[in-house]
């Protein structure tokens, strides 16, 4: 097979630390190369270099066997490699074709007319169910990704870079893009697409690199792999249980809620939470899963006959965050976090109670609170001063983890907690999700995968078009009972 990329011996830091250490990377023709490693491994930073995004501080590349140096983005473009990076870079108030069009050469020869015309047959081609003239900023997170997606895939490329495509959008939208991949590879593109999903490297890659910490450790056929010798190669030891399940439900009820409804979103629902449980809410995308958290969070519209959380009655319209209810939200980047600001003011930010007297802060004592919970979650940083935004994408994750849990709340709705996240660090927040709940917080996990759901949860609420369809018991949580419940099979 024909080489068409080659990196040899690059070498990318940034200040504090080795993003990338000497790694080889090559790339045939006409394969889907996955490259995998944990959060910070080096993933998105070898992928900005083969984009244009970065210089390498040293080390060559070759493209069709010719050394190349690009100096921006737009020349790695025009030289046939189109790239769909990890944090989408679109314009929330431009349309959707003029997205797809931005920043290319020849959008003047269309007008406005014939672009939306173009990418309206663009988008009908490749099954999107999204409009080109609707503005980016009336989209969701998943429909935002296949615009990305859409633009990648028009600029004609022969090498196509997907950074976490799959992470935010639904199974059938993954199923979708797949059969897109496959029809490229028929037409001798070159794909390389990263997840940390396994089962879906399985199922689309040909080939694999693993980097760790920067360093390049193998590239190896897919058809010469085991599932636990990519977890090993890549986090550089043996895992012994993925989904860690140690806590201990008590009868004593916590948080209940009857009659919820969230306008627009959900109807109807009543469900309660024991000390000690951790208890899942399932449900395809659009079933009103995430908005029940919103709802009861205060962030929707929303009412309920009755609240109760520690023995104490709510009523709606409550900021319910100082009562105790915290939320880690699905955005991290629209909710969770301020980009622009370090590790420090971002943890520290919704605790400083913690941390003040008399209505001062003491930074001594906020730098300490952060180094134990960087510690405590393992977060890869190079200083408790970097940036939030130049975080890699799991890392991010882990921080606003770590902002919400440190408030102690009473009850805590997590939504697609590992969205992101790679192996290892899926089982420490596992972990943290077990303690948790033996602290007698009480945890209402929401989330799209269900092997999670099904390993973790001692109950699950399966949602369906804003409706309750059951709460499954601990004996009848498979995911085919889930699967049922939530394209509106009633089981019971
Ligand atoms: N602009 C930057 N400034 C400083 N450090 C950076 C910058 N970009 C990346 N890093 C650091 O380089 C390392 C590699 O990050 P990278 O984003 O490549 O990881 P990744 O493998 O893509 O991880 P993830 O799976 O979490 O997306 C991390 O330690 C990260 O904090
Ligand atoms: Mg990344």
């Amino acid at each position: 097979m024909k080489k068409i990329l080659e990196l040899k011996n690059v070498i990318k830091t940034f200040p504090g630390v080795v993003a990338l250490n000497n790694v080889n990377f090559d790339l045939y023709q006409g394969e889907v190369h996955a490259l995998l490693g944990e959060n910070g491994a080096g993933k998105s930073t070898l992928i900005k270099i083969i984009s244009g995004v970065y210089k390498p501080d040293s080390g060559d590349i070759f493209l069709d066997g010719e050394k190349i140096n690009f100096s921006s983005p737009t020349e790695a473009i025009k030289k046939g490699i189109a790239t769909i990076h990890q944090e989408l870079n679109l314009f929330e108030e431009l349309s959707v074709a003029e997205n797809v069009f931005v920043g290319r050469v020849d959008k003047f020869v269309f007008s406005r007319s014939k672009m939306v015309k173009v990418v309206d047959e663009l988008l009908k081609k490749l099954k999107f169910p999204i409009r080109a003239n609707e503005k980016v900023k009336n989209l969701n997170t998943s429909e935002k990704q296949l615009v990305s997606i859409a633009k990648a895939l028009s600029l004609n490329a022969k090498i196509i870079i997907m950074d976490e495509p799959t992470a935010t959008i639904t199974d059938h939208e993954t199923k979708r893009l797949f059969e897109i991949i496959k029809d490229l590879k028929r037409k001798n593109i070159s794909i390389i697409f990263i997840s940390h999903r396994l089962e879906e490297v399985f199922e689309i890659a040909d080939r694999v690199t693993v980097l760790r910490d920067g360093n390049y450790i193998n590239s190896i056929s897919i058809k010469e792999v085991s599932r636990e010798d990519l977890i090993k190669m890549m986090v550089g030891r043996n895992i012994e249980e993925m989904y860690p399940k140690f806590n201990v439900i008590t009868d004593k009820e916590l948080f209940r809620i009857e009659k919820l409804q969230v306008k627009d979103y959900v109807e109807n629902v009543t469900f309660n939470v024991n000390k000690g449980e951790i208890f899942g809410i399932a449900g395809l995308v659009g079933s009103g899963k995430l908005e029940i958290a919103l709802g009861i969070y205060g962030y929707l519209r929303s009412n309920w006959d009755k609240l109760v959380l520690d023995g104490r009655t709510y009523l709606p319209g409550k900021d319910m965050l100082k009562h105790g209810i915290a939320l880690v939200p699905e955005d991290r980047k629209k909710m969770g976090l301020v980009l622009d600001m370090d590790v420090v003011k971002n943890i520290v930010l919704p605790n400083v109670d913690e941390i003040s007297k008399f209505g001062k802060i003491s930074w001594k004592r906020a730098r300490d609170m952060v180094a134990s919970e960087v510690k405590k979650y393992s977060i890869k940083i190079s200083s408790i001063k970097q940036k939030v935004k130049t975080l890699s994408g799991g890392n991010q994750q882990k921080v606003v983890l770590s902002k919400v849990l440190r408030k102690k709340p009473k009850i805590v709705f997590l939504v697609e907690p590992t969205r992101g996240i790679d192996v290892g660090a899926k089982v420490e927040v596992y972990n943290i999700i077990n303690k948790l709940a033996n602290d007698g917080v009480g945890v209402v996990f929401i989330s799209s995968e269900l092997p999670e759901i099904v390993s973790l949860c001692d109950r699950v609420l399966v949602m369906h078009r804003g409706r309750s369809m059951g709460i499954l018991e601990k004996g009848e949580i498979t995911q085919e009972s889930i699967l049922k419940l939530a394209t509106g099979v009633d089981i019971k």
